[in-house]
């Protein structure tokens, strides 16, 4: 059995309950890598204050290392009455390596050091393995931007049909905010690698001459934590982390929402690859948009875990308390979430099919021109308000009778006002609405090569 650390103080061991309600080890056990590199940090740094002699520190990184190969092939394991990560590595070490070398490595440090700074070491990576499958996705609506410049398709607001634009343009235009997503975690990783909070103990710091510098340089951090009491108190990095996360779920959803509606029959504008959709028990026709319904519901999922720590985090004095043991399942669920939902989301817009035709034919429906007209008019110097509702005025026209736009004869736009010449209708086509607009970011076929260089680039920074 194993037993607590603190023994000494009490006069028997926790209450069944207590134990039940205390462990942590069914969720907390991922980061006993990163707590075995912070002690094998933290061993050299006990070694440079003179607190281990040479062999000392020989024998406890051999013991870590193999503490750390068990721990790796699963032949080392929490038991049940280790009560967190820290605990169960404890008694992992003294059992490799006996009480009198064993028990010297918990000089100078703290479960509250160690959790603070190697919660940091884990996020940092995934961090960096979520940055790569979100790249991933950004590089996927790259190339099938790519493959379709020039289709156009109805641009929409309120899901009414706006302006034309290209399909291109639309794709990209879910790119750029997980380019953003990119930016947050490359800057959050920054803040993070600069506050190592090892070395702080409990709160107040070590008083054996240790250097946290070191230890945080040894660990692949650019420096250690200013303040102590901060380090192993503050989790706004944890909050930050599953922001970002739950704000590529957004991200990630709202590209869902309209694959779904888009893989419908009466938008009709995609078909997706059998292999990343799903069949329906009882239905033998249906094909369905699982994997963006998935995404859909599992942002509501990263949204509730930083909602909830959050709440976790708020009035909580200085500096540690146990609450904060709550910290890690909701962001281990972000981790997971979007580690497994990535790769599956990046496969269904990989191979995703458009119906170019049906867009091309759409683009151009439900009046999406009348800005042209009134764009056309302000161009032959007629004042916008006036221009405005010269266009709204062909609308009503057309909508009354049941045709398009550019079904309107010379003499039915005259009729409507002498300024419509049937010069108009060079912007009455959906190739001249798109062309005109050609300033940065707008929907023109060259801009939109433009910007699709400009993302490309974006990417290689990360
Ligand atoms: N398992 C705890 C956590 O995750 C660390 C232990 C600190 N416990 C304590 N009593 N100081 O936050």
């Amino acid at each position: 059995t194993g037993e607590s650390l603190w023994g000494s103080r009490f006069t028997g061991g926790p209450a069944d309950a207590l134990a039940a309600l205390s462990k942590s080890t069914q969720f907390d056990w991922r980061l006993a890598p990163y707590d075995i590199a912070g002690s094998k940090a933290h061993a050299k740094v006990l070694h440079r204050a003179g607190l281990l002699t040479d062999d000392d520190l020989e024998g406890m990184l051999r013991g870590l290392d193999e503490l750390l190969a068990d721990v790796l092939s699963g032949a080392f394991l929490p038991a049940e009455a280790d009560e967190d990560v820290h605990t169960a590595l404890e008694r992992g070490l003294l059992e490799r390596l006996g009480a009198e070398l064993g028990g010297r490595l918990r000089a100078g440090r703290s479960r509250n050091d160690q959790v603070a700074t190697l919660f940091r070491s884990y996020l940092r990576e995934h961090g960096r393995i979520i940055a790569r499958l979100v790249l991933d996705q950004i590089t996927t609506l790259a190339d099938q931007a790519e493959k379709h410049l020039g289709v156009a398709m109805p641009g929409r607001t309120h899901l009414q049909h706006a302006q034309p634009v290209l399909l291109s343009h639309h794709l990209l235009a879910h790119a750029w905010p997980l380019i953003r997503d990119l930016e947050r975690l490359a800057e959050w990783d920054a803040r993070v690698a600069a506050d190592s909070p090892y070395g702080a103990g409990a709160l107040a710091g070590s008083s054996l001459g240790l250097d946290p510098l070191f230890v945080a340089t040894e660990l692949g951090f650019t420096n250690s934590s200013p303040n102590s009491i901060d380090g192993t108190s503050a989790r706004d990095f944890v909050a930050e982390f599953a922001f970002v996360t739950a704000q590529v779920g957004v991200d990630l959803s709202r590209q869902a929402e309209e694959i779904i509606l888009w893989a419908t029959k009466e938008f009709g504008f995609v078909k997706l690859d059998d292999a990343f959709s799903t069949g329906s028990s009882i239905m033998p026709q249906k094909k369905n948009p699982d994997i963006a319904e998935l995404a859909r519901g599992k942002s509501g999922r990263l949204i509730g875990n930083l909602t909830g720590l959050l709440a976790t985090l708020k009035a909580q004095p200085l500096a540690y308390n146990r609450d904060l043991q709550e910290d890690k399942e909701p962001v281990f669920d972000s981790v997971d979430t979007l580690e497994v939902l990535l790769p599956a989301f990046t496969g269904m817009i990989r191979t995703l099919v458009f119906d170019t035709a049906r867009l091309e034919e759409l683009a151009p429906q439900g009046f999406s021109l009348a800005t042209d007209i009134a764009e056309w008019l302000v161009r032959q110097k007629v004042p916008f308000r006036v221009a405005h509702e010269l266009a709204g005025a062909c609308v009503q026209e057309c909508e009354k009778r049941g045709i398009e736009l550019w079904d309107l004869t010379d003499a039915e736009l005259a009729a409507i006002s002498p300024h419509l010449t049937s010069e108009v209708r060079t912007v009455l086509t959906v190739e001249g609405s798109i062309s005109s607009r050609n300033a940065r970011g707008g929907t023109a076929k060259d801009r939109v090569a433009e910007q699709l260089v400009e993302l490309r680039a974006q990417a290689l920074r990360f």
